[in-house]
C-alpha cells in the first residue's frame, strides 16, 4: 500500500502535512528491512563461493571500499542521539515532526552499521580477521579506513554533530548537517554505490548488493532530510534574521573542508591499486561532480557556490593521492590496531596488497 492509499488517521499535535512528518512515514513504511530476514531469504553461499574465486587484489579492492561503509555507518549510528538533539534545537522551531523522523532516522543508521557488521564478519572474515574495536570507545577505526580520507571525515562529522547537538547556533547545524548529509551521505556514501555498481559486473556478490539497495534507499531519504534542513537554514538568513547570518558560507567553506578526504577515499578504493576490478575513478570523479552541482547549485543555490571549485580542489587531491603510500600507511595502522588489543598485526588485516 502507497502512503497515498493509506487510510488517513487523525492526530492532534502531530502535524501530517508537515514534510518532516512524510519523511517519518516513509521511514516507518520502507525503512522496516530487517538484517536477518535478508540474510535468510538470500542466503550467504554465493557471496561465499564468489568470494572465494577472487584474486588477492580483488579482494582487497573490495575490503577497502567496505572498509570504510563499516566504519562510517558505525560512527554515524553512534550519532543517533545527536541528531536527535540537534533536531530538537531552538533555531529549528521547535518541531515534534522533526525529531519523530530523527527516530527513524537513527534506527536505519544502527541497521546499516549491523548489516556491514555481519557481512565484513560473515564473507570477508578472511582479510578482516579482526574488526571488533569501537571507534569512539577507546578503539580506532579498521587499518584500511584510518589509511584514507574517510577516516578524517568521520572525525569532522563527529565533532560538529557533538557541537550542533550541544545547542549548537544555525551556523554550527549548517556545518554538522554538510559534512553528514551533503558530503557523507550525498557524496561520499553515493560515489561508493557508483564503485560499488561497477565492481558487481566484475564480481557479483547478490547478498551485499541487495543490502547495497536498502542501505541507498534509506539514504536517499537522509540527503533528502539533509536538503531541508539547510534548505530552512538559508531561508532564514535570506529573509534577513540575524542569528542566522553566515550559514551560507559555512555550508561551502565545510564541503571544501570535506572534499578532498571524499577524493582521497575514490582513489584508494581504485586507482591506488590498479583497480582490478574496474570501478572506474575517472568515472566517479565525473559522478561526483554532478552530485556537487546538484546540491550545491541546483538545491540550494549557494551565493558562495563557484562553478570550477570541484574540478580545482579534485585535481589537487588526486596528485597528492598519488604519491600517497598508502600500503605503508595500512601496515601503520594495523600496527595500532593491533596494540589495542594484544595481537600480532598480521591477524587485524590479510589479504591483497597488505600481504606483499
Ligand atoms: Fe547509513
Ligand atoms: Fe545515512
Amino acid at each position: 500500500m502507497s502512503l497515498q492509499d493509506m487510510p488517513v488517521v487523525e492526530t492532534g499535535r502531530v502535524d501530517m502535512d508537515s514534510k518532516w512528518f512524510e519523511l517519518y512515514q516513509k521511514g516507518i513504511e520502507l525503512g522496516t528491512w530487517d538484517v536477518s530476514k535478508l540474510v535468510d531469504a538470500i542466503g550467504v553461499e554465493e557471496d561465499i563461493e564468489v568470494w572465494n574465486s577472487l584474486e588477492p587484489e580483488q579482494k582487497e579492492q573490495w575490503a577497502r571500499l567496505i572498509a570504510a561503509f563499516v566504519d562510517l555507518e558505525h560512527a554515524v549510528a553512534e550519532d543517533g542521539r545527536r541528531i536527535i538533539e540537534q533536531m530538537a534545537s531552538p533555531y529549528l522551531d521547535d518541531s515534534i515532526e522533526k525529531e519523530m523522523y530523527a527516530t527513524v532516522f537513527a534506527m536505519t543508521e544502527a541497521k546499516h552499521t549491523q548489516f556491514f557488521d555481519m557481512y565484513i564478519n560473515t564473507v570477508m572474515d578472511d582479510v578482516f580477521p579482526e574488526t571488533h574495536l569501537d571507534i569512539r570507545r577507546g578503539g580506532q577505526p579498521l587499518p584500511r579506513t584510518s589509511a584514507c580520507g574517510m577516516s578524517k571525515l568521520g572525525e569532522r562529522q563527529g565533532a560538529h554533530m557533538a557541537l550542533a547537538a550541544n545547542n549548537g547556533d544555525p551556523v554550527e547545524i549548517a556545518r554538522a548537517a554538510t559534512t553528514y548529509h551533503m558530503m557523507v551521505e550525498g557524496i561520499a556514501a553515493r560515489g561508493g554505490y557508483f564503485l560499488k555498481n561497477n565492481m558487481m559486473q566484475e564480481s557479483p556478490l547478490p547478498l551485499l548488493n541487495k543490502g547495497f539497495q536498502f542501505v541507498s534507499t534509506d539514504e536517499g531519504r537522509h540527503v533528502t532530510h539533509g536538503l531541508e534542513l539547510l534548505s530552512e537554514l538559508l531561508e532564514k538568513e535570506r529573509a534577513g534574521i540575524p542569528e542566522y547570518q553566515g550559514v551560507d558560507e559555512a555550508i561551502w567553506e565545510e564541503s571544501l573542508e570535506c572534499l578532498p578526504h571524499v577524493i582521497d577515499t575514490a582513489y584508494f578504493v581504485s586507482a591506488a591499486m590498479d583497480d582490478p576490478l574496474g570501478a572506474d575513478f575517472d568515472g566517479l570523479i565525473q559522478r561526483g561532480m554532478e552530485l556537487w552541482h546538484a546540491q550545491f547549485k541546483e538545491a540550494l543555490d549557494l551565493d558562495h557556490y563557484a562553478p570550477n571549485t570541484f574540478s580545482q580542489v579534485a585535481q589537487q587531491a588526486a596528485t597528492e593521492a598519488d604519491e600517497a603510500d598508502y600500503d605503508g600507511r595500512i601496515e601503520h595502522h594495523a600496527e595500532t590496531y593491533a596494540k589495542k588489543l594484544d595481537l600480532d598485526e598480521s591477524n587485524v588485516v590479510r589479504g591483497g596488497v597488505a600481504d606483499d
